[in-house]
């Protein structure tokens, strides 16, 4: 089976976990739009969801899905996304595709975070696939400063000869080489760096479930 074929087989596995007539928090990423895609199929069995990027938005709205404000939602059952690396405990990196933040938000009001992701996610000791910082625009080089001391490689991610800006109009600095034996700890220490609007770790609250696409089919880590 090719990646992509993973990533479907996991987001129809997904279907599963939505909740008739409810709203439900959707992420972002190539694993994500074949989600939307698959939820777009059962539109008329939900209320509704909530967008965790404009380009989320859009894809749902062409779905005919009705897309609501955050703000006016109380709570939501579950929130499901995919996510760049995720170990055993359920803890995650995001932010690859650059809304780590609205993710990060839209997952906290939501009883249950559902992972989808291609076997190839599933790491011992996150790090590997770079993390993931959202800061304020003119704090790049101050935190660059506190992620090198830490031990980081922090680049600043460009588009088109120019900083990534994100729906936030904020931008990413990526640091590799980081070993993240734990990540709640690592979670809470980048977040106090001033400057910064949220990090890609997602383990203080991680995903429920992991449904996991591998050659024998989709396996299901709980947490
Ligand atoms: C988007 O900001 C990310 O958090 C994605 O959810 C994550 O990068 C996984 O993306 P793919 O499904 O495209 O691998």
């Amino acid at each position: 089976m090719t990646q992509d074929e993973l990533k479907q087989a996991v987001a129809r596995a997904a279907l599963d976990y939505v909740v008739e007539g409810r709203i439900i928090g959707v992420g972002t990423g190539s694993t994500a739009n074949f989600f939307i895609d698959e939820l777009g199929k059962i539109r008329d069995r939900i209320k509704g969801a909530v967008a965790s990027s404009e380009a989320t938005a859009t894809r749902l709205r062409s779905h005919g899905i009705t897309v609501f404000d955050l703000n006016d939602i109380d709570a939501m059952p579950v929130y499901i996304d995919g996510a760049d690396e995720i170990n055993h405990q359920g803890a995650m990196i995001k932010g690859g595709g650059g809304a780590l933040t609205r993710e990060k938000i839209v997952a906290s009001v939501a009883d249950r975070f559902v992972c989808i992701a291609d076997g190839s996610k599933l790491v011992d000791v996150l790090g590997t696939f770079p993390l993931p910082v959202e800061v304020i625009p003119m704090a790049v080089q101050s935190v660059s400063k506190y992620l090198s001391a830490m031990g980081a490689m922090p680049v600043l991610r460009m588009k088109d000869g120019q900083p990534y800006m994100t729906d936030n109009a904020c931008h990413i600095i990526d640091a590799s080489g980081m070993r993240i034996t734990e990540p709640a700890a690592m979670e809470s220490k980048i977040n106090d760096i001033p400057g910064v609007v949220s990090v890609g770790l997602f383990a203080i609250r991680g995903a429920s479930v992991c449904l996991l696409g591998t050659s024998t089919g989709v396996r299901r880590l709980e947490f």
